[in-house]
């Protein structure tokens, strides 16, 4: 199996001093899904955020035989399409189609082109209604389905998804995971949405106090009452 994410010896400190991934080691490999879970604060989001750049990982990340590093920004994320926690953080333009155009529009594609990959990705998270609305005026759970067609739009190799459930209502929910189901690429999915997880990632880790504590087939670990509940985890 071809690894599509390969880590080695990642630690972040963030600049106030707190001590965020210590000594991550993990391979993704290509087409599998992958859960990360832990409680709040363990770390989840800071090591997505590193998979892509935003985070500097001092080359300890590589993304198929790319080192993570500023020279190959522009490479390294139109590999990795990366869906924040917060789709505040996503969202900036004035329009929805304007936010789902943008990573395309950069990659210098036409304009017909441009409007035929943002259709498609507004039909797959179920928003082929909104291309004209405003985005700061969306729903909580609508911005988020924005979130993830701005990614989409760029058809990356590797989804890295930070709660792409949180605060969907449940058909919504439903459809997500559908869809992701149905995308054959290789995806990180950063959750306490467990169930999701069981539905969607061959295998987990969980994360807690910036370490991997556990690493296998996601239903050994769910099965796992008391490695669930030493990491203030419980299953459904
Ligand atoms: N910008 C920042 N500056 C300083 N510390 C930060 C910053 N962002 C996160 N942290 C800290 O880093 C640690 C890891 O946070 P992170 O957001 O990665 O956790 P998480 O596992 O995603 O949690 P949650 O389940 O709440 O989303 C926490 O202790 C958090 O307080
Ligand atoms: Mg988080």
């Amino acid at each position: 199996m071809k690894e599509a994410v390969s880590i080695e010896g990642l630690g972040y400190t963030y600049p106030d001093g707190t001590k965020a991934l210590k000594d991550i080691k993990l391979d993704i490999y290509e087409g599998e899904s992958l859960g990360v879970i832990g409680p709040n604060g363990a770390g989840k989001s800071t090591l997505l955020l590193h998979l892509n750049g935003i985070l500097n990982s001092n080359g300890a990340i590589r993304i198929f035989d790319l080192k993570v590093n500023k020279d190959n920004l522009m490479q390294i994320r139109r590999n990795v399409g990366l869906v924040f926690q917060d789709p505040d953080d996503q969202l900036f333009m004035p329009t929805v189609f304007d936010d789902v155009a943008f990573g395309p529009l950069n990659l210098d594609f036409s304009k017909a082109k441009v409007k035929e990959l943002v259709d498609l990705a507004l039909r797959e998270v179920g928003m082929q209604l909104f291309p004209e609305r405003i985005s700061h005026h969306l729903s909580f759970g609508e911005k988020k389905k924005i979130s993830i067609a701005t990614v989409l739009s760029m058809q990356p190799k590797i989804l890295a998804l930070d709660e792409p459930t949180s605060n969907l209502d449940p058909k919504s929910r439903r459809d997500l995971i559908n869809l992701l189901r149905s995308l054959s690429l290789t995806k990180i999915i950063a959750s306490h949405d467990l169930k999701m997880i069981q539905d969607l990632c061959q295998r987990t880790i969980i994360l807690d106090n910036g370490r991997i504590v556990a690493i296998g087939k996601t239903k050994d670990i769910l099965q796992d009452e008391t490695l669930l509940k030493k990491h203030s985890l419980e299953i459904f």
